[in-house]
Order: C-alpha cells, then structure tokens, then sequence
C-alpha cells in the first residue's frame, strides 16, 4: 500500500514535472549542462517528495485514533537505522549534486582563444556594451555559435547580469570585474534581465540580447566603426542609436519620438532659458542628468552610464545634439 501511495503521488509529480513546458528555449551551448543540472536536482526532489508523501499518507490513514480511543502510543525511544539512513541519503545526493555542478560550472566557463571579449558595465538601471573596436551599444548584440566573454562590472551597486535562454548568469560587482562566458547558438532576440535587486528601477533594468549570423554582425559592428569615424554628425548619430537615446527622448533629426524624457529639440531652448552655453549645458546633462532635470520629469531616471562613453564618442554626440538644434531650437 505505501509503495502503491509513493508511486502514484511519483508519477504525479513526473507528469507536472514534464508535461508542462518550465523552461525558456535553449539558445547558448552552456544551458545542455544547466539544463541537466536542474533536471537532475528536480528528479532527486520528485523522489523525495514522493516519499515523504506517501508515509505522511499512509500514516494519516493507518494510525488515525478511532473516536472512543484515548489511549496513549507506546513509548518510542530513537531509531539509530533511521537516523543513519535519514543523514547518509541526503548527504550522498548534496554530494552527487555538487560534483555534477561543479563538472558543469568548470565545463561552461571554458572559452577559445579567439573568444570575443565584451565590456558590460551595469548601472541603476541600464546595461552598456562595448566591443573591442570600441563600438558602444545599449543592446548586445552577439554572432551566433562563437564563443563570448563578457567582462561585467558594476559602477554603484550589485546587479546579475542574465540572458534565461542562455542559463548563464553572473553577479556585477562594485570594485572587481567579474565574467561570464556565452556560446549562443541561435539566431534571435532575447530579453537581458537584472537578477539581483539593484533599487527602485531593479525590474525595468532590461535591455536585448541579439544573437545575428556572424556574417551579419561582423557587417554591423564594422559598419559602426567605419559611422564612428567618419564626421562628427555621423559618428554622433551612430551613437545616439546604438545607445538607446531614441527609446526615451524625441529629437527631430533622429526621426525619435518617445517621450519618457525631455524633448531633445528643446535643448537650445532650455540653454538660454538657464542661461548656458549649449555644448557645455549638453554635455552636463548626457554626464551628470541630475544636475539640471526638465520641469516635469524625475531625477534618477536616466542612467548615467553614458559618462562612461569613450571621449571621442561622447564629444559626437554633444556636437550631433547641438547641431541638430538649427532646425526646431525654438519652443
Ligand atoms: Cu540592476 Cu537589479
């Protein structure tokens, strides 16, 4: 009968276990050994569960007092076999456990020589990537079925950079620069979440992760340097794209209408109302915006990750923002 109860609740749990899809798709080569991990420590727990269940069951059952019963139980002192068994089990399979992760932890952080090195620098709330050629971007974009090592670090708090599709995930650490390597090995578009509760913005600290054939992101990576060094107009609105600027302010000449943020086409307007000069008064408000924040919006909203942009790409960007004043500085 208890073999019966364990085997039935068993076969329950399975099928919760496996019918419904828990999982987000595979996309990297290093989620094979995650994957196995989380299998493995998910059937040593339906066996468990299963178990405990079926003697917690049975005995409710079994043992229950009859209505006129009001005996006591036998005195029961101890039960050295089940102590010894109780210990020794769970003590073999946190073992079996740790060895296995350790083997699949050892095997995902091993990477090829000619693996792309990317910066990640996370911030309260934004993600920031930059690649060897020091292209700067606030999606990452990644070629499909090479090896990659993101290099993270962390510029006021904790954060935990994580792609699920890819089951890697590291911790950004103030001080240190930390790493975590990624093969993706299909093409697509996955979310990049914040895992560790990093303040108020913690659950909008998101961003893409883009996995393109190599071919295609070898063309977009080159073709940004090449934007990156041509004349300033350009190169600043090379940067102004792949930094995300469009996804919170509207500025005319990037055709950008959001609105999370001030208007952009606004800026003269502003300068002359703070009496500044324009490039210093850009500048001020791409390095430090909570200097001086728009009448209507909130401080603290804009990351400041882009102090962090190379010298070269930020003067672009201040000179693509003050020229693009001419057409719409009036408001
Ligand atoms: Cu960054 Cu949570």
């Amino acid at each position: 009968m208890l073999v019966a109860i364990g085997a039935v609740v068993g076969l329950l749990t399975t099928a919760v276990a496996i019918l419904i899809d828990w999982l987000p798709e595979q996309a990297s080569e290093q989620r094979e050994g995650i994957d196995f991990l989380f299998w493995l420590t998910t059937a040593i727990c339906v066996g468990i569960f299963a178990i405990v269940a079926a003697v917690i069951l049975y005995c409710v059952f079994k043992f229950r007092a009859q209505p006129d019963d009001d005996t006591d139980g036998p005195p029961i002192h101890g039960n050295t076999t089940i102590e010894i068994a109780w210990t020794a089990v769970p003590t073999v399979l946190v073992v079996i456990i740790a060895i296995a992760s350790g083997i699949v932890l050892a095997r995902n952080d091993r990477t090829s020589a000619d693996a792309l090195d990317i910066d990640v620098t996370a911030q309260q709330f934004a993600w920031s990537f930059r690649y060897p050629n020091d292209v700067t971007s606030g999606t990452l974009r990644l070629p499909v079925n090479r090896d990659v090592v993101l290099n993270l670090r962390a510029n006021d708090v904790l954060h935990s950079f994580w792609v699920p599709q890819f089951g890697q995930k590291q911790d950004a650490v103030p001080g240190t620069v930390t790493r975590v390597a990624v093969t993706p090995n299909k093409v697509g578009s996955y979310p990049v979440v914040c895992s560790e509760l990093c303040g108020l913005g913690h659950s909008l600290m998101r961003t893409q992760a883009v996995v393109m054939p190599a071919a295609e992101y070898e063309r977009w990576v080159n073709d940004q340097a090449e934007e990156l060094e041509g004349p300033p107009g350009q190169a600043g609105a090379a940067v102004f794209r792949n930094n995300g600027c469009a996804s919170c302010h509207t500025f005319a000449p990037a055709g950008s209408e959001a609105e999370v943020g001030p208007s952009l086409d606004r800026l003269a307007a502003r300068a002359r109302e703070l009496d500044r000069e324009l490039p210093d008064f850009v500048r001020e408000s791409i390095v430090e915006p909570d200097e001086e924040v728009a009448e209507g919006y909130q401080p603290n909203v804009m990351p400041k990750t882009y102090a962090e942009l190379p010298r070269d790409q930020l003067d672009a960007l201040v000179q693509y923002l003050v020229e693009g004043q001419r057409g719409g500085g009036t408001g």
